[in-house]
């Protein structure tokens, strides 16, 4: 196994900070996501691009807020995206988005009068209707402390500027986001269910490329409703594919030794999460020779 030593991406970097700051890349999810990969476009970019987008599909087995599905279609970086994604409060925004609903989603948030009462009955109406189920969704990403989407979690109290309940409610960007989805709905598809099924039934076909983030060990269980899977299942799997991959996981020593034992390259990349502060997650792959012109 080819275990490189730990650097700070510098590609994007033009102000002289060593790790990506997420304000640099175009946010183009309607969700703020727990875990969201917003801070690792840089190198996505430089893998699909390395991988030569013609012919390729890209599929995103656990696709959340989808940042990486919709920056390669948004940007042309492969032919086609299918996002895979196991949450129906999840799923139900990008089948609203996806099959003809964007615009009635995007003009009921800008005509939504937020206040704490009126995200309660939003959220109560959830079971309504695919779209109510969908609007509801949105709802709670942003009235929820840190966006967090499992069962269990509370709105916001101050917020920002003493803003609460509104302070991360900016109709005006969804409806933009939304909209712009909407452009490149017919490179996309959308499953909802199991990232397993889906990357098995695609295995043989070399043409495909896989991003996969699946809830990690340690923090998974308080972010996401399904937060469980079998690691060691995924890392079987994902050694059966033909097509190459791109796996993000936590800094642990379970994934290192799931990771050796595939001979898989490993690397370690710096990052600065919402609270501004660094840390480093690993990222995964069957070779990574296509970092190597960035190390320092
Ligand atoms: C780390 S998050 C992905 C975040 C995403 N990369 C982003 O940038 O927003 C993992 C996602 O996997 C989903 N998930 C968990 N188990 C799954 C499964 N078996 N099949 C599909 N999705 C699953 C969770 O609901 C969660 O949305």
């Amino acid at each position: 196994m080819l275990q490189l030593e730990l650097f700070e991406p510098r590609d994007i970097v033009s102000n002289n900070q060593s790790v990506v700051n997420v304000s640099s890349v175009p946010q183009r999810s309607p969700f703020r996501y727990a875990g969201g990969k917003t801070w690792l476009i840089p190198k996505i970019r430089q893998w699909l691009h390395y991988q030569g987008g013609a012919g390729k599909e890209l599929i995103e087995p656990f696709a959340g807020g989808g940042i990486v599905s919709l920056t390669a279609a948004c940007e042309g970086l492969v032919d086609r995206v299918t996002m895979v994604e196991k949450d129906q409060d999840v799923a139900a925004v990008w089948r609203v988005i996806l099959n003809g609903g964007a615009e009635w989603l995007a003009e009921s948030i800008v005509n939504f009068q937020l206040t704490a009462e009126s995200a309660r009955e939003a959220i109560d109406r959830a079971n309504n209707s695919l779209e109510d189920r969908a609007f509801a969704t949105i709802i709670k990403n942003r009235v929820n402390r840190g966006g967090i989407l499992a069962d269990g979690a509370s709105f916001i109290k101050n917020g920002e500027n003493g803003k609460g309940i509104t302070s991360r409610w900016y109709p005006e960007t969804l409806k933009r986001r939304i909209l712009a989805i909407e452009q490149v709905k017919h490179k996309i598809n959308f499953i909802e269910g199991d990232a397993f099924e889906v990357c098995e039934q695609n295995a043989n076909n070399r043409n495909t490329v896989y991003f996969i983030d699946p809830p990690y060990i340690k923090a998974g269980g308080r972010l996401y409703r399904h937060s469980i899977i079998d690691h060691q299942a995924l890392f079987d799997l994902v050694a059966k594919l033909k097509g190459d991959f791109l796996m993000t996981y936590d800094d642990d020593s379970e994934v290192h030794k799931m990771a050796g034992c595939n001979e898989f390259n490993t690397q370690l990349i710096a990052m600065k999460n919402t609270h501004h502060a660094k840390k480093t997650e690993l990222i995964i792959g069957k070779s990574l020779e296509w970092l190597l012109p960035t190390i320092q």
